[in-house]
Formats: structure tokens, C-alpha cells, sequence
């Protein structure tokens, strides 16, 4: 049985004064949850998360690592840094990144290599676009986004993978898969793990990411291939955050 496990991505969000008051809400309200919860939070608030959340249950971790280890790459933050900070997960080829920096899906996979060489979980994000799903290419494209990750990795890796699928057209837009949907989709993903990994896909949490809140996260996460969420805009307040980590339990 697979723990399910919910992360906030808050993305380029938050301030030391309105991290502080959330983080310590989040904090009062996971007494008891069966689900594992985390943080990804923008690189200069790592140190904020490193001191608050120190012995508490919400994990945290980073939105983006490096593929490379150290030297002349102004800007970047490699993993070994990010383990020196204590992270736990590092969120990878999200869509955002995927659009805005034109990240490939080769350097996703160098990115998931690094951070599992710094023994830090990647949150590796895949997803098709509006116009990919309309052409009937979601499951072409999610198996090519997950088999170069797969392809850069050794089997033994498998297990240390947390998969998010998010397909673009619901991030962010109130539009949601239907769990159905987001099901066949999981389904698909795990497939093609097994094929790498037949005993660790079986405990790799694949988690749903694309507008979902606290009314349709129970229904989502019900779903057998579901194993939580990559939450965005709901994990900017406290209570919406909380009452999707509580469906997950
Ligand atoms: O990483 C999170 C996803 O992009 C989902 O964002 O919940 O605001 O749709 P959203």
C-alpha cells in the first residue's frame, strides 16, 4: 500500500513574513494526517523552511536543481546544495519550466540524475498540453517525457522516483481531469515503470497536479494510480492545503 504523499509547489510566491504565518498554520493543522505533506518553495526561503520546519512532519524541499555539480553556471543551485540545506524533494520538469525555460526532456532527465546522486527525492513532472490531448498524443508524450528519465536512470532508482502528471491545461485554470482521466493517465505511467522496475513501480507515488482543491482532491486520490497531489494555488492558504492533505488520509 502505497502512504499517499500531498506537496504544495508555491512557486514564485510568498514573502519571510507570509511564509512565516503559513508554514506555522500548515504546521498546527497536520496533527494525525496519515498522508506525508511537503513544501516546494522558492530557492532564498529554503533556509526560512530549514529553521521552522526543523522536527515537524511537513517536508520540504526545492522547485528546481541544477544538472550540474558545481563551476561556472551563474544562477543555478546544484543538488549538493540543496542537501547541504536539508531538502528532501526537488520538483523537476514542471510545465512552467518546460514553456518558460525551454527545459527538454534530456535535461529533465540530467536534473533527475543529479538530484538522486545528492540523495534527494525529484518530483518528476510530466504532462501534456491542450492541443496534445486533443490529437489524441497524451499517452505518446507523457511515455516519451517519462522514458527519457527512465533511460538516464538505473533500475534500482525506480523506487526513489515520485512521479507528478499534470496536464497543462489544467494548471492553474480551475480545470480539472477528471479522475477517470488522470486514472488512465497514472495507469499508463505505471506501466512503463514496470517495465523498468516491476517491484518498485508498484510503491512509486504518482501524483496528480492541476487545480486541485479541497472539492475534488478526495475523489481524485480515491482513484487506485493516484497517490496524492502536486497542489499549486490551493497550497497558498493554509486551509485549503490542509483540508486536501486530510482527503488524502
Ligand atoms: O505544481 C503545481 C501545479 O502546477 C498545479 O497548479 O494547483 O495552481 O493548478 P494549480
Amino acid at each position: 500500500m502505497r502512504r499517499k504523499l500531498v506537496v504544495g509547489n508555491w512557486k514564485m510566491n510568498g514573502s519571510r513574513t507570509s511564509n512565516a504565518v503559513l508554514l506555522s498554520e500548515i504546521v498546527a493543522g497536520l496533527a494525525a494526517s496519515g498522508a506525508a505533506s511537503a513544501v516546494c518553495v522558492p530557492a532564498p526561503y529554503l533556509a526560512q523552511c530549514q529553521a521552522q520546519l526543523a522536527g515537524s512532519a511537513l517536508g520540504w524541499g526545492a522547485q528546481d536543481v541544477s544538472a550540474h555539480a558545481s563551476g561556472a553556471y551563474t544562477g543555478e543551485i546544484s543538488a549538493a546544495m540543496l542537501q547541504d540545506f536539508g531538502c528532501s524533494y526537488v520538483v523537476i520538469g514542471h510545465s512552467e519550466r518546460r514553456a518558460y525555460h525551454g527545459e527538454s526532456d534530456a535535461q529533465v532527465a540530467a536534473k533527475t540524475v543529479a538530484a538522486l546522486a545528492a540523495g534527494i527525492t525529484p518530483i518528476v513532472c510530466i504532462g501534456e498540453t491542450l492541443a496534445q490531448r486533443e490529437a489524441g498524443q497524451t499517452n505518446a508524450v507523457v511515455a516519451q517525457q517519462l522514458g527519457a528519465v527512465l533511460a538516464a536512470i538505473g533500475g534500482d532508482d525506480v523506487a526513489k522516483l515520485v512521479l507528478a502528471y499534470e496536464p497543462v491545461w489544467a494548471i492553474g485554470t480551475g480545470k480539472t481531469a477528471t479522475p477517470q482521466m488522470a486514472q488512465d493517465v497514472h495507469q499508463e505511467l505505471r506501466g512503463q515503470l514496470v517495465a523498468k522496475n516491476a517491484v518498485a513501480a508498484a510503491g512509486v507515488q504518482i501524483l496528480y497536479g492541476g487545480s486541485m482543491k479541497p472539492e475534488n482532491a478526495k475523489e481524485l486520490m480515491a482513484m487506485p494510480d493516484i497517490d496524492g497531489g502536486l497542489i499549486g494555488g490551493a497550497a497558498l492558504k493554509a486551509a485549503d492545503f490542509l483540508a486536501i492533505i486530510h482527503a488524502a488520509d
